[in-house]
């Protein structure tokens, strides 16, 4: 099929590669010229593992295109996706002005029957609204489809979750888009939920906003077991092997962080909210989710007492592994607070740091976890990379000034920091931290 994608950002991108890689002709475009002109030379903007090489082989095989022209896109295509970003606003509410600027654009293109499928998370009604845009704007009586196609993709694991999902959510509201849809995605052999646009907007804002409620209560869970000096990891474990709760996502830590759970569970609070619907449920988890940072925060003083002038090293800035993502990462709001307070900041991430400079000042960002050990007063970890799993930990124990851990993601075994010498701490493990 012709497709085009317009808005080339994570969802867009990955979405226009695999696309491509399926045997489609994918024609990419976005109003970043820059971006566009990089990416024409194979340069990605983001890093995701295996991305470069599938837009570059899709490319070479002139499967994969880039373009600035909406214009182009639209004329070159059967199927529209909308993939432009929706950040929050000041009140949490999704900000639809990139969508709704999509949509007069591509009515203005209009030659002859599109399917506009929705790709960008959106609120609930938004395809209502992109269809009635279309149609006060469009030139001439030319047919169109809206359908809503919701992404699950996870960053860091990008195009393992495209090629190989759970679901494919379809939303339609006529059988020429349901075919198209469904001929689309066939190669994925992936189970279908074809339903109504409405619907599959909610699936989307209703499974992001339920992983960041388990994510929460783990979270309430790992503090309940501080104090009495119980094991989340353990519990986490025996309420997982339930099949009807699962084991993912309860893996407790510092909080939810990135581009999806922190919007989208404000958007659904501010949807709720709009519609009369009491949903004080996700009020509590994003509560939760900003008392996690506090909670971790806490520890470092029960450790440290003064900040001031305490050398912190920290392993992680991205808001998980495999991402150079930073945004609403746990890492930035703990290093603010640590520097308002005093504290010398040294860092190293594997993918993070370039994104970093750009935010944060009066920090060193260090070559290596051992150079950030180096005469620190404190090791946090804040982000799980396989890199910092297995370190020499003789090593490390002679670098830092005091031999003490705090792991704000459950990375290492407590016994064995231990043994091995160290003054350690985990989340929701084993009591509070004293000296
Ligand atoms: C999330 C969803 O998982 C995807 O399905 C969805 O497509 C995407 O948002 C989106 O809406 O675009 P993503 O934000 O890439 O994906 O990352 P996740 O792997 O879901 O992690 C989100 C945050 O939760 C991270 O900060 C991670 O550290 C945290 N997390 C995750 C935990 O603290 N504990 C867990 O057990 C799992």
């Amino acid at each position: 099929m012709n497709i085009s994608i317009i808005g080339t950002g994570y969802v867009g991108l990955v979405t226009g590669a695999c696309l491509a890689e399926l045997g489609n002709t994918v024609t990419c475009t976005d109003n970043n010229h820059e971006k566009i002109s990089e990416l024409k030379r194979c340069v990605i903007p983001i890093y995701e593992p295996g991305l470069e090489e599938l837009v570059k082989i899709n490319v070479k095989k002139k499967r994969l295109f880039f373009t600035t022209s909406v214009k182009e896109a639209v004329n070159n295509s059967e199927v529209i996706f909308i993939a432009v970003g929706t950040p929050s606003l000041d009140n949490g509410e999704a900000d639809l002005t990139g969508v709704e600027n999509v949509a007069r654009n591509i009515a203005l293109n209009l030659t002859g029957y599109r399917l506009i499928v929705e790709k960008s998370t959106v609120p609930v009604e938004t395809g209502k609204w992109v269809k009635h845009t279309i149609s006060t704007y469009i030139k001439h009586n030319i047919k169109f489809d809206i359908a809503s196609n919701p992404e699950f993709l996870r960053e860091g694991q990008a195009i393992n979750d495209f090629m190989h999902p759970d679901r494919i959510v379809i939303g339609v509201e006529s059988k020429r888009a349901r075919d198209i849809l469904a001929s689309l995605y066939k190669p994925l052999n992936a189970p279908l939920v074809i339903t109504d646009i409405k619907s599959a907007e909610l699936i989307k804002h209703a499974s992001n906003s339920y992983l960041a409620t388990k994510i929460s209560f783990i979270n309430a869970i790992s503090q309940i077991c501080e104090k009495v000096g119980a094991d989340v990891v353990e519990v986490a474990k025996g309420m997982g092997l339930d099949k009807r709760i699962g084991s993912s996502f309860l893996n407790t830590g510092i909080g939810y962080g990135g581009s999806c759970f922190p919007k989208d569970v404000d958007a659904f609070i501010n949807i709720a909210e709009k519609l009369g619907c009491n949903f004080d449920l996700l009020k509590a988890v994003k509560e939760i989710n900003q008392q996690q940072k506090i909670f971790f925060l806490n520890k470092i003083k029960g450790l440290l007492w003064i900040i001031k002038d305490k050398a912190i090293g920290i392993l992680g800035l991205s808001f998980k592994p495999n991402t150079d993502d930073i945004r609403n990462a746990p890492s930035i709001d703990i290093i603010r607070a640590l520097q308002s307070e005093g504290a010398k900041i040294k860092i190293y991430d594997p993918c993070a740091m370039e994104k970093a400079k750009e935010l944060l000042n009066r920090v060193r960002f260090c070559k290596d976890p051992y150079e950030v050990c180096r005469g620190s007063d404190c090791l946090l970890i804040i982000t799980e990379w396989d890199e910092f799993k297995e370190l020499d930990f003789f090593k490390i124990k002679k670098l830092l000034k005091r031999p003490f851990i705090i792991d704000g993601r459950n990375i290492y075994d407590p016994e064995r920091m231990r043994k091995l010498g160290f003054t350690y701490a985990g989340i929701g493990r084993g009591g509070v931290l004293k000296r």
